[in-house]
């Protein structure tokens, strides 16, 4: 049984596989439209949500398949105190696969211990994000031809944007890219990030707190909100809130077949004159995104034909707890250790940096 927490739990060979399989949903839509007959999804949203909950029930829908969906946390039984493991035990007691959004760091790689059906991340906290990376990678693959030799210019909330960390995670496996963050300091891709996705790897990228002066080298622009809800403190929200603003005027520095993604909501990161913009894809990325998850709803269920997944190594690697543990507890009030009953707080030492230590639950580091 294979599970999504964060991108790499996917080989590229496994994610271009994926596309392939998205590429052929969009050119024979028919041909899918009974492939999960009497199978059912269950979606366990704990934090608000537009395009990644209609998506994955329109694309259980297109499949047709059917869904069982709890809305928000206040009308599930989480709002009586259950476990998140409890839940998800729950829930793959009637859906056949799970997708799964929690505010929460960590929460499902808790719940991936007990589930006992296919498990979808669909966000959690400012962790990870990975089947938003999904339709990113299909809309970079379908509008530029290529995954490999870009140059890739992230802008906005770099620290809390669960989307970013999931894309660079992904395209960081890519031959020849190259990453630009362009942020305020205060928004900077957290260091761990930056060390275990690129250094540890020799992958080039800069920082940078100027759009302007990152803009005309990007093969790909990535735009995001600034993420409010995951501010302490709201005056720190509002003073960084229009770090960034894409006009028209700004974007004329751009290449012409640089290609302007945001995995939406935008507050007003960008403005709507750019939608025009033949360069604009952030509304084919949002379709994609429907694209990609019936290609990973049927791959999960073994019900993509020739496509299934193979028990690469990396799956035999799914769950299993780093080597050289130790009990330790995680200072993130938002990591899923801090309330999960039953759940071992545990630390693994950092790759490449001897005496540092993270959460195996939600990656801070500990001490
Ligand atoms: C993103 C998310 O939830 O992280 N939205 C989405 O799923 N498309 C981005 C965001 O909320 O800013």
């Amino acid at each position: 049984m294979r599970h999504l927490l964060q991108s790499d739990d996917f080989t590229n060979q496994e994610l271009d596989g994926l596309m392939d399989l998205a590429d052929d949903i969009i050119a024979r839509p028919a041909h899918y439209a009974e492939a999960c007959r009497g199978k059912k999804l269950a979606t366990l949203f704990f934090e608000p949500s537009t395009r990644t909950r209609l998506s994955f029930e329109a694309a259980m829908y297109e499949l047709g398949g059917q869904v069982l969906s709890v809305a928000s946390m206040a009308s599930s039984s989480a709002a009586k105190g259950e476990s998140v493991s409890d839940t998800v035990r729950i829930a793959g007691c009637y859906a056949d696969i799970i997708a799964m959004r929690h505010p929460l760091e960590g929460a499902p790689y808790a719940a991936r211990r007990v589930t006992t059906v296919p498990l979808i991340n669909a966000g959690d906290g400012a962790h990870h994000h990975p089947t938003q990376t999904l339709a990113d990678i299909l809309t970079i693959r379908r509008e530029t031809g290529r995954l490999d030799h870009l140059t890739v210019g992230l802008c906005g909330d770099l620290k809390y944007g669960r989307t970013v960390h999931s894309l660079v995670e992904c395209l960081a496996q890519r031959a020849g890219v190259k990453f630009v963050f362009i942020s305020p300091p205060q928004l900077a891709m957290p260091r761990p990030m930056l060390h275990t996705m690129l250094e540890e790897k020799n992958i080039p990228y800069t920082e940078t707190a100027s759009l302007e002066q990152a803009l005309p080298g990007l093969d790909v622009l990535y735009m995001t909100r600034i993420q409010k809800e995951r501010f302490d403190d709201l005056s720190v929200y509002e003073a960084l809130k229009d770090s960034y603003v894409l006009d028209t005027a700004k974007l004329a520095a751009a290449k012409p077949d640089c290609i302007v993604l945001h995995p939406l909501p935008r507050v007003n990161e960008i403005s709507t004159e750019v939608d025009a913009d033949p360069r604009a894809c952030y509304f084919k990325q949002a379709y994609n995104g429907k694209i990609m998850r019936m290609a990973l709803i049927l791959t999960l269920l073994g019900l993509a034909g020739g496509r299934a997944f193979a028990e690469s190594e990396r799956a035999k690697g799914q769950g299993r707890l780093p080597d050289g543990c130790v009990e330790a507890v995680c200072e993130n009030s938002r990591c899923i250790s801090q309330t999960e009953q039953g759940l071992p707080r545990l630390a693994a030492p950092v790759a490449g940096k001897p005496g540092r230590w993270r959460c195996v639950w939600c990656d801070h580091l500990i001490g």
